[in-house]
This record gives C-alpha cells, sequence and structure tokens, in this order.
C-alpha cells in the first residue's frame, strides 16, 4: 500500500476520492491478498442504512495479516508485550509465532464446535491471548464481541444476551496497578443471567482460586495443548461480519455495532499507515484497551495488517508510579504514541518531575484519540511529551466509523492545536444546522455529519437494524449523523466541539446518560433521576446525577448507595463524580425533564438559565442551585 508523502499528494487523493471513489478505494484495496476479488466496488443507499463494499470479493483478515506478511516478516516482532509489573518479563512475539499460536487457538476452537457465523465474547486483559482470541475468532469466521473487562456482570450478560454469543472467552482475574480483578466470577454470575454460552475458555493469568464448571469451563493451555500450528482459513464474504462492538447512545441500552470484513480491513490498514506514517521499523505503542475500537483498530487490525511492531500494555499510567507511560516509551524505544487526553491531563497534573529522568527522544510522532483535546493539554504535550518537533495527531473518529475519520497526517497535514484538522481521502464531512442545512464555506458551525460512505461504515447494529436507520441516518436525510458538534475555523480546519446529544465522554468512554438513569433507577428508594455531564479537569467531562429519593436514611449513606448501585449494575466507569438529592426536577408541561438547565448548574453556570418561562416548576430550580455540589 502506498503511503502519502506530501500535502500536495493528499490534496490529489482526497479530489481524486471525491471525483471517483471507487477508483480510489479500488486502487487501495488492491494491495491485499484476496480470495477472489470484487464485483462491484460499491453500492449504497444510506436512507435504508445499507452499505456494500467490495461486493462479493472473498477474504480472510487473517490471511492478510499473516500469509500476507510472513514471507517478508516472519522473524520480525509482531507484539511486544509490557506487563502490569515492570518486573515481570515482557513477551515479543514474531509474525510466525503469533500465527502459530493463532492457529492453535483457531483450532481450539473448531474442536470447542465453533462456526462461521457464531459470536463469541471475549472478555480478558490485555495480555496477547486477547489479540490471539480475537484473530483466532476472525481466522474460523466467528463473530468476536469484546467486552472491556471493567464491565459489571449485568452488562456482560446483557451482551451476550443481546448477541446471543456461544462462547466466553476470558482470565481467572486481572492484574490492574496494585489490584488484582477477580474475573472469571463476573463471567459466572452473568451466565446465571444467559442461557446461550456452551463454554468458557479460561486463561490463567493471576493464579487465583476459581470455580470451574466441568463440561463447560477449560483451561486455554489445556485447549491448546493438541491443537496443530496449521489452521486454513475460513474464506468469508467481503460484507460477512468480523465483530460486533457494543457502545453507548443517547437512549436505552448498548447498541451493537457491526462491523464488515472487507472494508474494515481496508480503511483500519490505510489510516494507520498514513496518519501515523509508520515505517517499517517503527515501534508504535497505541494505549487504549482492546475493549473499545481503538484497540481494535490501532492495536490489533491496523498495525498487523501493514506489519507493524505493536505494543500493548497491561497496566495502568500510574503503576508502579506516574513515570510509567515515559519509562515504556524509553524501554522500547517507541516511535509513535497514540493516548487519550485524558491520561494526558491526569500525567500533566503531576508536573515535568515525572520525565525528567526519560529521554523520549525515540518518538516520532504522538496522537490523541477519544474527546476532544483542550489546548493547554494540547501544548503540554506537544512541547513535553513530543518535545515541540513530534508532530501531534489529533485523530477523530468513532465505534461506528470504524478508523479515524477526520486528522492530520503525521508531519505532512500542518498541526493546529485542538484541531482534528482535515478529514482522510474518502471522508467527506459536511456540517449542518439544526434543520439540516448544510453550512457551506468557513467560519461556520454545527453539527458534523458524512454525506458518503468510507469502507469501514457501521454495517448495522445487531438485531435491530431499524435502531441503525434511526440513531444514525434519520436526523439528516441521506447522511451520517455523528452526534458530535464541530466548527470549521477561518483556515477550514475542523475542530471537534463534543457530544450534542445525551451521551457524557468520560475520560474518553462514552456513557448514555438514559443507561447512568436506568442503573440509578434500579435502587429500590429512588423514585427519579436526571444525570448530565459536566465539565471535569482530567476526565473531560464527569457524570452528575439529580435523584429524587423516597429515603429515611441520611443523604450521604443513599448517595453512597446510589454509586454503588451503579457500579454494580454497569461498572465502575460509570460511578457518577457528583449525586445531588433534590426534591424534583425542572420539567416542562408536558413532564420532559429539561437537561439544559440541569447541564448549566452542574457546569455551575448559574447566571443564563435561558428560558424558564416553559418550566412547570420553577421553584425547583432555586432550590437545586441552592443545594448544588
Ligand atoms: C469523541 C473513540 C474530539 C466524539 C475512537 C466521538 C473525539 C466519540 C475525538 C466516539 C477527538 C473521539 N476529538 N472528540 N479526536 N475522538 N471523540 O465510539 O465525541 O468510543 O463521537 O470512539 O468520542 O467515541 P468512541
Amino acid at each position: 500500500m502506498q503511503r502519502i508523502k506530501t500535502l500536495s499528494e493528499y490534496f490529489k487523493k482526497y479530489e481524486l476520492s471525491e471525483k471517483d471513489p471507487e477508483s480510489f478505494w479500488s486502487e487501495i484495496a488492491d494491495s491485499f491478498t484476496w480470495k477472489k476479488k470484487w464485483d462491484k466496488v460499491l453500492d449504497w443507499d444510506f436512507e435504508k442504512a445499507n452499505t456494500k463494499w467490495f461486493q462479493n470479493a472473498k477474504l480472510n483478515i487473517t490471511e492478510n495479516i499473516f500469509e500476507r506478511n510472513l514471507k517478508e516478516r516472519g522473524s520480525k516482532t509482531a507484539i511486544i508485550w509490557e506487563p502490569n509489573d515492570p518486573s515481570e518479563p515482557s513477551i515479543h512475539l514474531t509474525y510466525q509465532e503469533l500465527y502459530e499460536e493463532t492457529c492453535k487457538f483457531s483450532n481450539a476452537l473448531r474442536s470447542k464446535g465453533i462456526k462461521k457465523g457464531d459470536r463469541v465474547i471475549i472478555y480478558m486483559p490485555m495480555v496477547p491471548e486477547a489479540a490471539i482470541a480475537m484473530l483466532a475468532c476472525a481466522r474460523v469466521g466467528a463473530v468476536h464481541s469484546v467486552v472491556f473487562a471493567g464491565f459489571s456482570s449485568t452488562s456482560l450478560a446483557d451482551r451476550i444476551n443481546d448477541c446471543q454469543a456461544k462462547m466466553v472467552l476470558t482470565s481467572d482475574g486481572n492484574f490492574r496497578g496494585n489490584k488484582t480483578i477477580p474475573v472469571k466470577s463476573v463471567v459466572d454470575e452473568a451466565l446465571e443471567k444467559s442461557s446461550t454460552i456452551e463454554s468458557v475458555i479460561v486463561l490463567e493469568r493471576t493464579k487465583q482460586t476459581i470455580n470451574m464448571f466441568e463440561g463447560r469451563d477449560h483451561w486455554w493451555h489445556d485447549c491448546i495443548k493438541e491443537e496443530s500450528n496449521v489452521c486454513e482459513a475460513e474464506v468469508l464474504d467481503s460484507e460477512d461480519m468480523l465483530f460486533i462492538l457494543y457502545t453507548s447512545g443517547s437512549t436505552g441500552k448498548p447498541k451493537g455495532v457491526v462491523h464488515s470484513s472487507a472494508g474494515y480491513m481496508v480503511y483500519s490498514a490505510y489510516t494507520f499507515l498514513n496518519v501515523f506514517q509508520y515505517d517499517e521499523n517503527d515501534i508504535y505503542w497505541c494505549t487504549a484497551d482492546v475493549g473499545w475500537i481503538t484497540g481494535h483498530s490501532y492495536i490489533v487490525y491496523g498495525p498487523l495488517l501493514c506489519g507493524a511492531t505493536t505494543v500493548m500494555f497491561e497496566g495502568i499510567p500510574t503503576f508502579p508510579n506516574v513515570s510509567r507511560f515515559w519509562d515504556i516509551v524509553d524501554k522500547y524505544k517507541i516511535n509513535q504514541f497514540y493516548t487519550a487526553p485524558t491520561a494526558i491531563r491526569a500525567l500533566q497534573a503531576h508536573g515535568l518531575d515525572p520525565i525528567k529522568n526519560n529521554s523520549l527522544e525515540s518518538l516520532k510522532v504522538i496522537g490523541s484519540v477519544g474527546e476532544p483535546i483542550n489546548e493547554e493539554a494540547w501544548h503540554w504535550y506537544h512541547d513535553n511529551i513530543g518535545k515541540g518537533n513530534c508532530p501531534l495527531v489529533d485523530t477523530w473518529w468513532q465505534t461506528e466509523t470504524g478508523g479515524i475519520m477526520i486528522s492530520a497526517l503525521a508531519g505532512i497535514t500542518p498541526n493546529k492545536p485542538a484541531h482534528a484538522s482535515l478529514p482522510l481521502p474518502g471522508i467527506h464531512p459536511v456540517i449542518v444546522d439544526a434543520d439540516g442545512n448544510e453550512l457551506i464555506g468557513n467560519n461556520v458551525q454545527g453539527n458534523l455529519c458524512i454525506k458518503f460512505p468510507w469502507p469501514s461504515i457501521l454495517r448495522t447494529t445487531y438485531g435491530d437494524h431499524q435502531r441503525c436507520i434511526n440513531t444514525y441516518f434519520s436526523n439528516y436525510k441521506g447522511m451520517y449523523f455523528t452526534g458530535d458538534g464541530v466548527k470549521r475555523d477561518h483556515d477550514g480546519y475542523l475542530r471537534i466541539l463534543g457530544r450534542v446529544d445525551d451521551v457524557i465522554n468520560v475520560s474518553g468512554h462514552r456513557m448514555g446518560t438514559a443507561e447512568v438513569e436506568n442503573a440509578i433507577n434500579e435502587h429500590e428508594e429512588v423514585i427519579e433521576s436526571a444525570v448530565v455531564g459536566y465539565p471535569h479537569n482530567i476526565k473531560g467531562e464527569g457524570i452528575y446525577a439529580y435523584v429524587i429519593v423516597n429515603s429515611e436514611s441520611s443523604d450521604d449513606i443513599i448517595k453512597a448507595e446510589i454509586i454503588d448501585v451503579v457500579r454494580k449494575v454497569i461498572g465502575p466507569i460509570a460511578k457518577p463524580d457528583k449525586v445531588q438529592i433534590v426534591s424534583g426536577l425542572p420539567k416542562t408541561r408536558s413532564g420532559k425533564i429539561m437537561r439544559r438547565i440541569l447541564r448549566k448548574i452542574a457546569s455551575n453556570d448559574y447566571g443564563n438559565l435561558g428560558d424558564t418561562s416553559t418550566l412547570l416548576n420553577p421553584n425547583v430550580v432555586e432550590e437545586i442551585i441552592k443545594g448544588a455540589n
């Protein structure tokens, strides 16, 4: 695959992608290995949320990672694994070794009855086996659905049930900083609430005592013991499902975003190579977890398709101390480093001391993802980690987009602090006002839509195509709606402003307010709740919950119980930062909660609450302001 090397080449490619998207994408797709090439590049109808790329082509994504790379890169390191505890040895897996481990595990999956199309849940720590599990599923044509191992048993059960999964891959426990987290027991609990799982494969990691259920549970090492290290790849259709990844929206429970085989492959590889400008001998590190889309596209698939060396880190940035990230950068001489603004802000809060003994001179490119990066964090990252001479790529994209959509190409697109900057070739963003009118020209602000399909656009939401249509393709006719606000500045550069719907972005993780409210409402003494986001110095946004209770307990006790209920129902990432007990919520005469007002109060912005004349109960606003945290 050819990499774009100059700004004028970028503009040329962009123009071609507008004029003749089919030639543009087929030229890129030509550099992959196909069992059979496509009959037609693209077929689409946004009103029905139908998009098909590379129709009738046949392939297996893992043959593009392995067979396509092995001859030249068999002995090249594919994965470097850095354990949670730096005194434990790291692991380096070459492409050949990763291939053999993947084949063995693919055979193990087949031995346990997994076939093409079956859904397999991966609930694992950040260890090489998590990547092997994903690749093995892909090899046998099973659809993986990775669930972040911090989610509760209820969240896990919801996902298992929604996709009717047949198998769970997990570990005995996870190491995270100085904690050991039980994982298998969470799976056991989840399986009490679901009936489709036939078997569980358990990786030994922490060696803690766990229950193994006869006939259902098997050890990973036993499963692969007798298996061959050769495994024929299942032949998949371009549009066959590669994976499902659940993500929060503004309503109801999380949606299973579905990605296809061919389009996702082409786009994740293309964007990895171009955004990070990866060179053959570079060492690349993305700090995400494979439980999120960033881990899928830019730890596993994108880098491995490009034959890159990708680092996987099991731990957290603050263990054993706050220099950990920078120690890892120096240890492996990382060239491209990709992380989230929340991590940058958290480390920035410790000042420059933690980096004074680090050279960081191997770094060539630094990246940001998951939430808007504020200017202060941008400059700190650029000046102190990038030492002022590494391009900073602020990459905007979503679970639904599969790959990076708007970003500078490292070293090619001029950097502009806090701006995601320009769309990738093939991506056609538009800014629309509330009525759906396209805002042309520079110096405009509105909602971000995409008006033309790209290869890794979501194909559906699992089991409910209508929901996919309603969520993404109904707000603005003929366009994909992102849920984000955006500004195009006087130079034509794009700056993402954050969500415009009821989704809160907490430390780069998406949380639907409705989801958190539903969890809070599970507390027996809660009558009603309303959840909003508010600006948070480290997390970007914090979760603020207004709750009406009917309880004899003190407010402190009930608040602690509410936080605990959310932890149990969703997981620790959804815990409210602030809980305020209130006697009522501001509502319109038709009974709708006026979140706009609640958001302002949560942000300490009482001065201008806007029009409150339509409120049914204006007095309650005064009371809420008085009691605000
Ligand atoms: C936000 C993560 C500003 C945005 C890859 C989007 C960003 C949501 C950026 C998707 C960025 C992601 N600048 N905001 N560079 N990247 N976002 O699905 O609100 O976990 O809609 O995908 O994160 O989150 P998701």
